[in-house]
């Protein structure tokens, strides 16, 4: 409990900070803000510290924040968060199995919509089809969503796309790189992967009780950092651009893009958001080969139906419906 209390202090604090941008705040005005004394405020800034935050403290003025750490700590992202759900509820961990099986526990026992779970590491990332995600220590961010929508359970492979549209609109924002989307959810960037996304169920026949959307994203690697059989199939954003990029900024940005996208479709559908997907795709218009569970099928993608489905057109003019495959171009 005390620890709660404390947490939900610094988030005021972190909140204040977030609109007062480079003004300083009085320790007067902070002790006011939580209801506690100069002291406690005091304290409460030393523990920011501790936590990476720079501090800069001036008499008759107050405090300002100067440098934020390179963690993905819950303050960490707060500072400038603009969503209303998204990132609410966060959840920190230096070292997990998986953010999904975190998240997976977290929805059972009733988090809210929005809440994200954000790991330093994990030491067995989970890809689709029971593949595993690499994900060392604080270089990219492993990061599991919470959502309730109230949409029938056939549905969920969309919130995959939308929140593909998120992680490439995010990019852009941030990068002057250009990423692509392969049906269904991998990002590319010079035909290498740089994310991954895993979406996953809790829900009855006919109801979506939650849907955990895990992320990976490889933002800070070097080529080193990769073991040799990802070599060739992987990047990360800092090698495509040169340079590092802040995690904590990247992940406030798509969770500002990843609700807005989400709102739009529970308030208009999926159709906007098929428009945009498809404006990032790299496989639509193109030959390739989807291998299924039930064999292989070679033809040309011609786009996504409603439901987010593959379609692709064989040499006999037959069009195929893909749920679920492996692309290859
Ligand atoms: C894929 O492309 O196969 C999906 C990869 C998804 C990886 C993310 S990292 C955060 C979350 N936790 C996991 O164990 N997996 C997802």
């Amino acid at each position: 409990m005390a620890h709660k209390l404390q947490s939900e202090i610094r988030k005021k604090l972190i909140d204040a900070f977030t609109k007062s941008k480079e003004e300083y705040l009085s320790g007067q005005y902070l002790a006011n803000l939580i209801g506690c004394s100069r002291t406690a405020v005091w304290k409460h800034i030393e523990e920011l510290r501790k936590e990476g935050f720079e501090l800069e403290a001036v008499r008759r003025k107050g405090y300002r924040i100067t440098k934020t750490p390179e963690k993905v700590t819950p303050d960490e992202i707060r500072l400038g968060l603009q969503t209303e759900t998204l990132g609410r509820q966060i959840h920190h961990e230096e070292s997990v199995d998986s953010t999904q099986k975190i998240a997976h526990r977290l929805a059972y026992e009733g988090a809210q919509e929005g809440t994200v779970i954000i790991a330093e590491e994990q030491l067995s990332g989970r890809g689709r089809m029971d593949r595993r995600w690499h994900s060392p220590k604080s270089t990219g961010v492993w990061m599991s969503v919470i959502l309730r929508p109230n949409i029938p359970p056939p549905k969920a492979p969309q919130l995959t796309l939308i929140t593909a549209v998120a992680v490439v609109q995010a990019i852009e924002e941030l990068t002057d790189l250009t990423p692509q989307i392969k049906w269904p959810n991998d990002i590319l960037m010079n035909g290498k992967k740089v994310t991954g996304i895993l979406t996953e169920l809790q829900a009855d026949a006919d109801r979506i009780i939650s849907i955990i959307i895990g992320i990976g994203i490889n933002v800070n690697q070097e080529l080193d950092d990769y073991p040799d059989e990802l070599k060739d199939i992987a990047t990360s954003i800092s090698i495509e651009k040169g340079e590092k990029l802040s995690r904590a900024e990247l992940i406030r940005v798509l969770l500002a893009k990843l609700e807005n996208l989400y709102k739009l479709y529970l308030d208009k559908g999926f159709y906007p958001i098929k428009l945009l997907w498809e404006s990032y795709a790299v496989s639509i218009g193109k030959n390739l080969t989807a291998r299924t569970i039930t064999g292989s099928i070679y033809g040309k993608a011609l786009g996504i139906t409603e439901d987010g489905v593959l379609m692709i057109e064989d040499s006999s003019g037959k069009v195929h419906h893909v749920y679920s495959a492996d692309i290859e171009l």
